[in-house]
Formats: structure tokens, C-alpha cells, sequence
């Protein structure tokens, strides 16, 4: 969902992407991480500020209740999985493994852990890195024949991706590209995604994120910071 309060006036210009966190059918929520200054401002609000509000848009991680699915986070990449945790069919085949650097109380973990089996890392210190990696490959290591979603800061996709081609392992992730207009037109957002096509120059195309993801499968996409593809 794109989010933009009246109170953005001029600066920041553009509106915010989220994802829903709940839905009722008379509300929808959002859990914000403040990051910068519209976030600022979002969580500054005001109840009853006006707010203009478009979505939903694109697409969403993949449900399949006879799989055994492992859900990754990282940080304020959580907020999309209390929802997904609360509306799939078979939550005793979830398993979540979330890791952060501020208390685990600041982020909705228990709702899902009421639900999956769930596990948490807090990352205090440089080793703890290491740490929290080993942790990551065993867990994706024992889902290989299953489902993985990820969703979370950069450097914890790049992890996950390459730990998920290590052990074969069948993922999708959640981009969280920087967003403008959110219905595919300003271009703000586009990825490197593989595309059909027969000669080399058709392997892979800049689509948008906003109206093609932000969901993709891993292997379809090319994350910045890894090696290119051969
Ligand atoms: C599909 C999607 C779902 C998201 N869901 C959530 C969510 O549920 N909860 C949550 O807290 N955050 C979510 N985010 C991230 C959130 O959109 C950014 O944190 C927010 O836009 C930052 O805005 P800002 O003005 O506070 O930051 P700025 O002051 O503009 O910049 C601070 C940081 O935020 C990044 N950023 C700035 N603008 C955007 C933008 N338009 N899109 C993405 N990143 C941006 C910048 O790269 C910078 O690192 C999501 C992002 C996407 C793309
Ligand atoms: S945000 Fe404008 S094309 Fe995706």
C-alpha cells in the first residue's frame, strides 16, 4: 500500500510503501519503523489526519498449505508475515526464524509465534553476525524440499539468497525497492528480473518492483551487490 498524510505537503514529496499488516473488514494497519523523515511524520499523525491511501499493489508470497514453509526476517521485514501467518490454512506447517538488533519486543514476533513455531536471534555485537548466519544455513538447510520467504534489510537477502542456492532450496523474497507513485509508471523501482525469451539479450529486463513484485522468486532475480549473472 502506498501511504501519503496531507501532512507530507512538499517535502517529502512522495508518497511511502508498506505492507499490510492487518486487515479487517472495517480496518487496515500498518506497523511503521520510523526510518526517515516520512516515516517521521507518519508516525507523528495525529488520529483522524487525513491521509490518502492506494493499494492494494502487486503481488504476494506464495501460500502452499500441504508445504512446510519457512518464513526469514529480518528487522521491520516481519511486518508482512503476522498477516500471512494469521490467514494461511495450515500454520502448523509455518516456521519462522526472525533476528534483530532491537529488543524482539518491538517487533510483532509473538503474534506469530502464537501461531508457528518460531525462533528469534538479537544481534548485539559484530560476532553475533557469524552466529546468526550459521543459524540461517542449518534452518534453510532443513527446509530444502520445502517453501522459504524472506523479507528484510539487503545485506540479510543477500545471506538468504545465497544460502538458498547453496542448499537448493526453493525461495522467494520481498523487495523493498524505493517507491514513488507505486502503479508501475515513474520507474523508480525497477530490479533486474529474468524474462522469457530466446537469445541472451531477452534473459533479463529492469521491471518495476511496485507492480511485478515486491515478491519474487529468488533465482528470477538479480539483487544489487551480487555477483552478476553467467
Ligand atoms: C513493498 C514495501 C513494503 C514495505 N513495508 C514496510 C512496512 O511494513 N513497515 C515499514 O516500516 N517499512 C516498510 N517498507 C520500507 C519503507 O517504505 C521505508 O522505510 C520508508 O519509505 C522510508 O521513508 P522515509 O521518508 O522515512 O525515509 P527517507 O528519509 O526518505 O530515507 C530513509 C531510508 O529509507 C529508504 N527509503 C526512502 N524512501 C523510500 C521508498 N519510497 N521506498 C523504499 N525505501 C525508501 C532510503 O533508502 C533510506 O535508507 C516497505 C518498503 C517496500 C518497498
Ligand atoms: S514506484 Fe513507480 S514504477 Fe514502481
Amino acid at each position: 500500500m502506498m501511504l501519503r498524510p496531507r501532512a507530507f505537503a512538499l517535502e517529502p514529496l512522495w508518497a511511502r510503501p508498506f505492507s499490510i499488516y492487518a486487515l479487517t473488514p472495517k480496518t487496515i494497519s500498518f506497523f511503521i519503523q520510523v526510518a526517515g523523515r516520512g516515516t517521521a511524520v507518519l508516525a507523528g499523525l495525529e488520529p483522524g489526519a487525513p491521509l490518502t491511501v492506494w493499494g492494494p499493489l502487486g503481488n504476494a508470497f506464495a501460500v502452499e498449505p500441504e508445504v512446510r514453509t519457512l518464513i526469514l526476517a529480518g528487522g521491520v521485514g516481519i511486518a508482512p508475515f503476522a498477516a500471512y501467518a494469521k490467514s494461511h490454512p495450515e500454520p502448523s506447517r509455518l516456521s519462522l526464524v526472525f533476528g534483530c538488533r532491537p529488543p524482539v519486543a518491538a517487533y510483532p514476533y509473538k503474534e506469530i509465534a502464537g501461531i508457528a513455531a518460531a525462533e528469534h536471534f538479537r544481534e548485539r555485537g559484530p560476532g553475533d553476525i557469524e552466529t546468526f548466519i550459521a543459524l540461517l544455513g542449518e534452518r534453510i538447510r532443513a527446509f530444502r524440499d520445502g517453501l522459504i520467504l524472506a523479507c528484510g534489510p539487503q545485506p540479510f537477502l543477500l545471506t538468504v539468497k545465497r544460502l538458498a542456492r547453496e542448499h537448493g532450496a526453493r525461495l522467494q523474497i520481498s523487495l523493498e525497492n524505493r517507491m514513488a507513485c507505486g502503479v508501475g509508471a515513474c520507474l523508480g523501482c525497477v530490479t533486474k528480473a529474468k524474462v522469457a525469451g530466446d537469445s541472451p539479450e531477452q534473459a533479463f529486463a529492469n521491471v518495476q518492483v511496485c507492480t511485478k513484485g515486491p515478491v519474487f522468486w529468488a533465482d528470477q532475480i538479480h539483487l544489487e551487490g551480487e555477483e552478476p549473472w553467467t
